[in-house]
């Protein structure tokens, strides 16, 4: 059959090779469990790191949720150890590694263990980042040392490690959690907007490499997000609360990110409905930063 605007689409108008039938318009997206959100990630395995932590946790509870072996890594082993709980307690399936994301022996040992429990990785995603509020110019090599080796040697030695055998396998995807400092830079975070700025560069020239042997890479940009990082930045007490109050006032939702706003993209770019994307950078800001 022929279809018409009146399906709302005017398709028999487009150059197509041929009409659709009525029957392939509304094939039904979901054919099984109306409750699955995003497709195929039922029995996957994903290493996150620093899944201790805030939004870490938050991804590490949704994969497991979704059916997803998760690999739990963090420096912080008490709250790996956590979040392992968290999942156990709620049905799922986790295992946690104490790992330095900076020290690359430390970090093939990690996932080399996670590959011997879970199987073979095929999702990896990027989450550990450490920052340090300073003006640049009373900053010093010290400091910038140590935001480079977490934010972005780390996600370095983990692609190493772990994309080699995705594409070997021909099978993967990637999320990098970066920052939106990376795409709009941020005063007092130089060094690390730097890094992260280089995590989206690296993550796009990545996704080229490897598009033709089934490794997917994105990057997720949140915006200011309420967890303990956030806080440090922010500092504590009152000017912690005024440096909230403001970016509250400048973000368009009116709110500070929550770590539960990133988790669904996250799995819906692990998933099988993220197929035919790579090398993209999504914000999740309330709106704060809108990039064409
Ligand atoms: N919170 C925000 O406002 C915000 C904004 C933009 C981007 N981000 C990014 O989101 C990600 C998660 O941040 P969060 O706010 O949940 O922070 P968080 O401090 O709650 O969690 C970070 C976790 O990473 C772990 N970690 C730090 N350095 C590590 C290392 N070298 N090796 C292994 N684990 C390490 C920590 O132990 C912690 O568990 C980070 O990459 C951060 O840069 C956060």
């Amino acid at each position: 059959m022929a279809l018409t605007k009146s399906h709302g689409y005017d398709l028999v108008s487009q150059k197509s090779p041929r009409s659709w039938t009525a029957a392939e318009l509304h094939k039904p997206l979901f054919l099984t469990n109306p409750d699955v959100s995003v497709r195929g990630l039922n029995r996957m395995t994903a290493i996150v790191t620093g899944g201790g932590g805030a939004i870490g946790r938050a991804i590490c509870r949704r994969f497991a949720d979704e059916g997803v072996v998760v690999g739990v890594f963090d420096m912080n082993g008490t709250s790996a150890a956590e979040t392992v709980e968290l999942i156990h307690r709620g049905g799922g399936q986790a295992h946690s590694f104490v790992a330095d994301i900076a020290d690359y022996e430390a970090v093939k040992q990690g996932a080399a263990a996670f590959e011997r429990v879970a199987g073979p990785t095929e999702i990896l995603v990027n989450n550990a980042g450490w920052d340090r509020f300073a003006n640049f110019l009373d900053s010093d090599v010290e400091l910038w040392d140590r935001l480079i080796a977490v934010n972005f040697r780390g996600p370095l030695n983990l692609h190493h490690i772990v994309v080699r055998g995705m594409a070997e396998r021909r099978r993967g995807k990637v999320i990098n959690i970066a920052s939106d400092a990376g795409r709009v830079g941020s005063s007092g975070e130089a060094v690390y907007a730097g890094c992260k700025g280089g995590l989206i560069a690296f993550t796009k020239s990545l996704a080229r490499e490897l598009a033709s042997r089934g490794v997917n890479l994105n990057v997720v940009c949140p915006g200011p997000t309420d967890t303990p990082l956030f806080r440090d930045f922010a500092g504590e007490g009152e000017a912690g609360q005024k440096v909230a109050a403001a970016l509250e006032r400048a973000i368009p939702m009116k709110r500070l990110g929550r770590p539960e706003d990133l988790p669904g993209l996250v799995a819906f770019l692990s998933s099988e409905d993220a197929s035919f994307i790579t090398g993209q950078v999504i914000s999740v800001s309330g709106g704060l930063t809108m990039h064409g």
